[in-house]
């Protein structure tokens, strides 16, 4: 059976997507910054790239070389560009992208090496239609399209794909931090669905991206976000 890495599994679309794949039989490597006394887990911070190494090893070690890494951990951001610091714009950006970038470096060798490799992100509507005041958030998830394209062509060759989910609106600790009830009522208003994406729906659309049946799906974004980027 295959490895799965996925991080930011300690809640939300992470923990959600964790619980489905290994209830169809995956070995499931789950990372976050809380401490949980968990099977297959290591308490990491992703806003220093340099942990990325110490994740990495800590896999090979003790669970194994991954077949299927989900890039998924991730913060939200609302501000305005001219309340932002430098410190803080680069640890979201290395939280959001850029020790992802490092860590799908490391383990694409051994994909490579096997032939056979899935790497789907988990970007958002947010870097694909743009967002007042979360510029730096859409910044780090559009990232994501242009690096996915660029590898799906280098790595085309070898079994390997690479795809992003762009979730609208999800119902998950990250969005209760970030909308308090009236915000909650507001947002749903202009979704088309009138409703939050659950996070299964999304556990579900990665369960298919590294499925045999979506070895064609390569260098692609699919949003899952109840109709809002529709007519966009
Ligand atoms: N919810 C939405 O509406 C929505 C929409 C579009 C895209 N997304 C994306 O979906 C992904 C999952 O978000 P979610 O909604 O499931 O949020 P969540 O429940 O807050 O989960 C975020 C996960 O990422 C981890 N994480 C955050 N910052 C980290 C850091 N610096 N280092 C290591 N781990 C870190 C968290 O760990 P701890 O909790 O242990 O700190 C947690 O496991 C994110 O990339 C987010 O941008 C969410």
């Amino acid at each position: 059976m295959k490895n799965v890495l996925i991080t930011g599994s300690s809640s939300g679309i992470g923990k959600i997507a964790a619980e489905k794949l290994k209830a169809e039989g995956y070995n499931v490597f789950q990372t976050g910054r809380k401490k949980l006394d968990i099977e297959n887990y290591l308490s990491i911070d992703l806003s220093d790239p340099k942990n990325v190494n110490k994740l990495y090893n800590y896999v090979k070690e003790n669970f194994g070389e991954i077949d299927i890494l989900i890039n998924n951990a991730g913060e939200y951001l609302y501000s305005p560009i001219d309340k932002m610091k430098l410190d803080e714009t680069i640890k979201i950006f290395n939280s959001n992208f850029i020790s992802h970038y490092y860590l799908t470096s490391l383990v694409v060798p051994y994909m490579k090496q096997k032939k056979f490799g899935r790497i789907v992100n988990i970007a958002s509507i947010s870097g694909v239609v743009g967002e007042a005041n979360a510029s730096l958030y859409s910044a780090t998830k559009s990232a994501y399209f242009g690096f996915s394209k660029s590898l799906a062509l280098e790595l085309a060759e070898y079994n390997i794909t690479i795809n992003s989910i762009s979730p609208g609106w999800v119902e998950t600790p990250l969005t209760n931090a970030a909308l308090n009830e009236q915000e909650k009522m507001e947002t749903l208003d202009v979704v088309p669905q009138k409703r939050f994406v659950e996070p299964v729906e999304i556990a579900n659309l990665i369960k298919y991206l590294i499925s045999d049946s979506a070895k064609g799906i390569t260098g692609q974004n699919i949003n899952l976000c109840a109709g809002l980027t529709c007519g966009c």
